[in-house]
């Protein structure tokens, strides 16, 4: 059936539900703010900028979410743990693009399924933390919650939670969102053109020829399609991109969330579309209370400790009338736990009847620490745990719909393992990130491939 045929469940304004109604519950994962004036006065300026996103975006990537479900679309989502205000420049930017151009490349091509594209970028600089301090050498400050909070240097000053910084990542996610359109509109996303994605280092890759042959295979359909249509043919002329982030830091959320002129109920404009960690997703806690109001397309990250019953309450919270692409569920299990622990939550999500989108995000339950002190991942079991959710769909009889990447296009070396070969000792060759490994770009190709063959698609044409 198609998504627009589907009956129209009642749709309505949640109960008892403002913008601020998060306020009167508990928000953990939130910093303290010493100078209540100066953030009074930053969120006051936030809530009167203009948005980063609009509704009908928001509501255009609800309905391909609605496909996804349907198993008519694929998700990409990724992008950096943690964007820096540092890394918001030219060259970040386009690379961090041009790997998820490649990698979706390689899945429309080998999955032969359309691919949605979620960025985790534009306000992806609120992070969890483990502790709420960190002590080194018998002096304790408070933790880096990443960059709209405060700044990692390990001195009082930079660990102080500024409200100033608000305002600097609304700028730093509207520059990348500008130039990022810009990009897109521009033709950078052009299939005519792939070797405008091309990396300075993707030709001495052990993938080059694989991702080359690939790439010459469509170019040749795209030419033998013009021919017979006897124009060029536009729609492959540009893709759409939607961002993401983990909507941590309520206040800030809560500056970004507006009505809309012709259209009920409340928009956060921040993002196309908000999740919830794994940390954050207590059913009467305010992560959950503000979620439940807006009207973004949403996602929750769904770890190893969480309980059926849990998960089936959160849904009901979050999507009362079971909408279509309205819920995401992003499971971050562990190579070594994922065969246990996911199989029971697709089972009461199947028999319950509703509407999901199951993504597998094989980073988070995966970080290891070396023993020279790096924070790391080993290729290996990210590829682990994604297969075997991979058979773990197809045994449940539920579909897996789109992968959830902690990645960059910069060369940096910070996972382990993958075509190259990485070992511990290359680790501090080029590591960069503040918060968790990231892929580089070879090992993420490499994963777009294994998904493709993982899914019974081929890569050669
Ligand atoms: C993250 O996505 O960076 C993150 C902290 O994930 P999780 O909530 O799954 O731990
Ligand atoms: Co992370």
């Amino acid at each position: 059936m198609n998504v627009s045929d589907r009956p129209v469940q009642p749709i309505r304004e949640p109960e008892n539900w403002a913008p601020d109604s998060w306020q009167a519950r508990e928000a953990i994962q939130q910093p303290h703010y010493e100078d209540q004036a100066a953030l009074g006065a930053a969120l006051g300026e936030l809530s009167e900028r203009p948005p980063l996103v609009t509704s009908w975006e928001v509501l255009t990537l609800k309905r391909l979410v609605a496909e996804a479900q349907e198993g008519r679309r694929f998700v990409l989502q990724g992008g950096d743990c943690a964007e820096s205000f540092a890394d918001c420049n030219n060259r970040v930017i386009t690379n961090r693009l041009k790997v998820l151009l490649q990698m979706s490349l390689v899945l429309v091509h080998g999955m032969r399924l359309p691919v949605l594209r979620v960025g985790r970028f534009a306000g992806q600089y609120a992070k969890p933390r483990s502790a709420d301090t960190e002590t080194r050498d018998d002096i304790t400050l408070p933790s880096y919650r990443g960059d709209i909070i405060n700044a990692p240097a390990f001195t009082p000053e930079a660990r102080r939670a500024d409200p100033h910084r608000l305002l600097r990542a609304h700028s730093h996610s509207a520059m990348t969102m500008n130039f990022t359109r810009a990009l897109i509109d521009g033709g950078f996303a052009d299939l005519h053109h792939p070797e405008y994605w091309d990396l300075a280092w993707v030709d001495h890759s052990p993938l080059a020829s694989e991702y080359r042959q690939m790439v010459d295979g469509i170019s040749d359909s795209l030419r033998f399609m013009e021919t017979l249509a006897g124009e060029a043919l536009e729609s492959f002329s540009r893709v759409d991109f939607f961002t993401s982030h983990e909507a941590l830091l309520l206040h800030y959320e809560q500056a970004q969330t507006r009505r809309v002129p012709r259209q009920w109920g409340w928009f956060n404009l921040g993002t196309h579309f908000p999740w919830i960690g794994m940390r954050t997703a207590a059913l009467d806690g305010a992560h959950v209370e503000y979620f439940r109001g807006i009207r973004n397309p949403v996602a929750i990250k769904v770890g190893p400790t969480m309980q059926r019953d849990h998960l089936l309450r959160l849904l009901d919270v979050l999507n009362p009338d079971d909408e279509p692409g309205r819920m995401t569920l992003i499971h971050r299990m562990g190579a070594d736990k994922v065969a246990d622990k996911l199989p029971p939550l697709l089972e009461a999500v199947r028999a319950s009847g509703r509407r999901v989108l199951w993504v597998c995000d094989p980073m988070h339950g995966n970080t290891e620490s070396t023993s020279n002190g790096y924070k790391t991942r080993r290729f290996a079991n990210v590829a682990g745990e994604l297969e075997q959710a991979f058979d773990a769909h197809a045994a449940a009889g539920t579909r897996l719909g789109g992968v959830h990447l902690e990645l960059t296009g910069e060369d940096v070396t910070e996972c382990i393992g993958g075509a190259r070969g990485l070992v511990e000792a290359d680790l501090s060759r080029a590591y960069k990130s503040t918060v968790d490994p990231r892929l580089n770009y070879e090992q993420s190709l490499e994963l777009a491939m294994l998904i493709v063959r993982k899914s019974g698609g081929r890569i050669s044409v």
